[in-house]
């Protein structure tokens, strides 16, 4: 798990960058949500999914994601369009530090399934076997 710099196709024009699923993201995307408008010291997340894949983009205004994989835990900062994080399955994320025009597009591999969350810490760390 580490940031990946994305290519950005930029011209007189302006800025744009395109991610293509099963090429850019590890996985083909089955849906896209973005999280905006986060309150000052609210964390988002802190859950697992059993199966679900997830790519973070922090598209305007800054962030910072903890990944936890039941033995360690790094914070990485998402602070440029350009830049995401691969928050694989099976692992621990909680996004925090919020800047107050952050919009951070989430891309999944998977459609909603509230089954496919593990929201206790505890009972993650057993599924992981940590
Ligand atoms: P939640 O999982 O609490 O968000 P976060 O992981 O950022 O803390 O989701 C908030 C609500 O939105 C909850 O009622 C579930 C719903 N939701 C969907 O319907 N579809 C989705 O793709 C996501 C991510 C959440």
């Amino acid at each position: 798990m580490s940031i990946t710099e994305h290519r950005v196709l930029g011209d007189h024009r302006g800025q744009l960058i395109a991610i293509e699923g099963s090429q850019d993201v590890p996985f083909a995307v089955k849906r896209v949500f973005y999280i905006y408008g986060t309150k000052p010291d609210v964390p988002r997340g802190q859950h697992s999914h059993h199966k679900t894949q997830q790519y973070l983009i922090a598209v305007n205004g800054s962030c910072s994601v903890t990944l936890d994989d039941g033995n360690q835990k790094t914070t990485y900062s998402l602070n440029q369009p350009n830049k995401g994080l691969l928050q694989d399955a099976l692992v621990w994320g909680a996004m925090h530090d919020f800047s107050p025009d952050c919009v951070l597009l989430v891309l999944a591999s998977e459609h909603y399934d509230d089954a496919d969350y593990i929201r206790d810490y505890e009972q993650f760390l057993k599924v992981v076997g940590a």
